[in-house]
C-alpha cells in the first residue's frame, strides 16, 4: 500500500475508533467505576453521555449559550432523550470545597442574623435611597445610558456603603475592578496558571481579602484604642460592625478570617444577581407601557399618602415597601426572568435513589432551575413578563430563584428591598425608552440584552428623546 493508502485507511478506520473510544471513555469510567462496588451490583446509573475527558460537556454547553444563543435547548435536548422534568443533569465526579455541616449551619446563622433582619433593612433604607436619587438624576443629565453598566455601578456603590461604609472612590472603583475579575474567574474554566481567567481571578480575592482585612484591622485597633481614650467618629451600622459582633449559639464570635471571607462572599453574592434582577425590570418595563403606568400610580399613591401625612418626602422607609404590592409582584417576576442563577451544584453526600437510578456517593449534580422558570407547565407564557401571574404563589417547588433547601439564599430579602426601592425611584420621577429593543440576548456569563440596554432616559414629563 503506497504512502496515500495507509493515509486513507488510518483515516476511515482508525480515526473513527479513537474518536469513539475518546467520546465514551468517560462513561466507561465511571461505570466501571460503579459496577465494581457489590453494594451497586444491579443498579444503574442515570442515562446520559459524561462527555469527553477533561472537558465533560462544556463545549456542547458553551455552544449552546455563546453561538445559537439558546440555553434552554441544551437540557430540552437531554430531557427529550432521556426523560425527567426535574432539569436535574449529572455532569460528573467533582467536588467544590464548600463550607458544610455544622460549620455552616454556624456561619449561615451568623450572616442570616447581620442581613436578613428588619433592623439592617430599615438602615439599608434609609442609607441608599439619598445615592439612588441623586444617581437617577445623574442619568436624567446624561440623557443616554447604558443601563447595565449603570446599574450594576450604583448597586455597588449601595453594597459598598452598607457593608463597609464606603463612599464612591477610587478605592471602591479599583474593589469594583476586583470584583469582576473575581466573577469572571468563578464563571471561566478552572486552570489556574498566569494569564488564565481563573488565575486572574485569584489574584483579585486575594487583593480584595486584603483590602478588608486592613478595614477590619482599623475597626479592631480603633476599638482597642477607644477602651482607653474619648470616642472617635462612629464606623456606623454596617454588615462588618454586625458581623464583627455576631456569636454563634455557643456565644462565639466569628473570627478575623470568617468576616473577611463572608463579607468578600456576600459582596458577590448580592451586587451583580440584584443589578440583572433591576436591570431586567426596566428593560421589561420600558417595552410594557400598561405594567409600568400600574407601577407608577401605585407608588404616586404612595408618596401622595405619605405627603399627606408628614410633609414632602420622597424617601420610602421598610415598612411602606409591604403597601407597594403591585411594585412586589414586577419586582418578583424581575427576579424570576432574570434567572440570575440559572444552576445551582449540589454533591451527593451518599448514594441517592432517583427514579429507578443511583446518584453515587460524591458525584457533582447540577440543578437548572431556569429550566423550570421557563416550563410552560408552571409558568404560563412563561418567556411573558407578566407581574400579574404572582396574584397566586408559584406551585411549591417551581419557583426556584433563590435555590432551596437548607443553602436557600440567605440575602432574598434583602435582594428585594433593593429592587423594590430602584423601581419606586424609576417609576415616580423618570422615564426611559431602549435605543435597540430589538437588540439580542446574550446568555452567557449572565443574561442580558447585546446592547447592555442602552436608553434615552429623562425626568418624568420632559420626555425620553
Ligand atoms: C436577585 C438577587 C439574588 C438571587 C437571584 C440570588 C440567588 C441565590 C441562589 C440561587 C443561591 C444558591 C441557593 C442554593 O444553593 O440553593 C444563593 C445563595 C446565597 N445568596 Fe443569594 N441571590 C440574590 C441576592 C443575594 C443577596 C442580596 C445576598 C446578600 C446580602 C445574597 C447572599 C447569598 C448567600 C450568603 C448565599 C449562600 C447561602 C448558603 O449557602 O447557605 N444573595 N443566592
Amino acid at each position: 500500500m503506497g504512502e496515500w493508502g495507509w493515509a486513507w485507511a488510518w483515516f476511515f478506520t482508525a480515526a473513527p475508533l479513537v474518536a469513539l473510544a475518546v467520546w465514551h471513555c468517560t462513561d466507561a469510567f465511571y461505570w466501571d467505576a460503579f459496577l465494581l462496588k457489590p453494594s451497586h451490583r444491579g443498579r444503574r446509573l442515570p442515562p446520559g453521555h459524561m462527555g469527553i475527558p477533561l472537558l465533560g460537556e462544556t463545549p456542547r454547553l458553551m455552544w449552546y449559550f455563546k453561538v445559537a444563543r439558546r440555553p434552554d435547548s441544551f437540557i430540552e435536548a437531554k430531557r427529550r432523550a432521556y426523560g425527567g422534568r426535574e432539569g436535574a443533569s449529572i455532569v460528573g465526579l467533582t467536588s467544590l470545597s464548600n463550607v458544610e455541616g455544622k460549620q455552616h449551619t454556624r456561619l449561615r446563622g451568623c450572616i442570616i442574623a447581620a442581613v436578613n433582619q428588619p433592623g439592617p433593612f430599615w438602615a439599608f433604607a434609609q442609607v441608599v435611597q439619598p445615592r439612588v436619587e441623586a444617581v437617577m438624576r445623574s442619568w436624567a443629565d446624561k440623557g443616554i445610558i447604558v443601563a447595565a453598566t449603570e446599574i450594576r455601578k450604583v448597586m455597588f456603590e449601595n453594597i459598598c456603603k452598607t457593608f463597609i461604609s464606603l463612599d464612591p472612590s477610587p478605592l471602591t472603583d479599583k474593589m469594583e475592578k476586583f470584583f469582576k475579575g473575581l466573577i469572571d474567574g468563578l464563571m471561566a474554566f478552572p486552570l489556574n496558571f498566569p494569564g488564565t481567567a481563573c488565575h486572574h481571578g485569584l489574584m483579585c480575592r486575594r487583593k480584595l481579602n486584603a483590602l478588608f482585612r486592613e478595614e477590619l484591622e482599623r475597626r479592631m485597633k480603633k476599638k482597642n484604642k477607644e477602651a482607653t481614650a474619648p470616642k472617635e467618629e462612629e464606623d456606623g451600622d454596617d454588615l462588618m460592625s454586625r458581623l464583627m459582633e455576631t456569636e454563634d449559639e455557643q456565644g462565639n464570635k466569628l473570627s478575623d478570617d470568617e468576616v473577611v471571607d463572608i463579607i468578600g462572599s456576600l459582596v458577590i453574592g448580592a451586587y451583580d444577581s440584584t443589578a440583572t434582577a433591576t436591570l431586567w425590570a426596566a428593560y421589561h418595563l420600558a417595552k410594557s407601557p400598561d405594567i409600568l403606568a400600574r407601577l407608577r400610580d401605585e407608588t404616586a399613591a404612595l408618596t401622595r399618602a405619605k405627603n399627606n401625612a408628614a410633609g414632602a418626602c420622597s424617601y420610602i422607609t421598610y415598612d411602606d415597601i409591604s403597601k407597594l404590592k403591585y411594585t412586589a409582584k414586577v419586582a418578583e417576576e424581575a427576579i424570576r426572568v432574570a434567572n440570575f442563577a440559572p444552576m445551582i451544584h449540589r454533591v451527593a453526600l451518599k448514594d441517592v435513589e432517583y427514579e429507578g437510578y443511583t446518584i453515587p456517593k460524591g458525584w457533582r449534580v447540577v440543578v437548572r432551575l431556569r429550566s423550570v422558570h421557563t416550563d410552560p407547565m408552571y409558568f404560563k407564557d412563561p418567556l411573558t413578563f407578566d407581574p400579574d401571574r404572582w396574584d397566586e404563589p408559584a406551585k411549591p417547588g417551581t419557583y426556584r430563584a433563590f435555590g432551596g433547601g437548607y443553602r436557600t439564599c440567605a440575602g432574598s430579602m434583602l435582594a428585594r428591598l433593593q429592587i423594590t426601592i430602584m423601581l419606586y425611584h424609576l417609576s415616580l420621577g423618570y422615564e426611559w425608552k431602549l435605543l435597540n429593543p430589538d437588540a439580542r440576548i446574550v446568555y452567557f456569563p449572565i443574561c442580558r440584552p447585546e446592547d447592555n440596554a442602552a436608553m434615552a432616559f429623562a425626568r418624568l414629563g420632559t420626555g425620553s428623546r
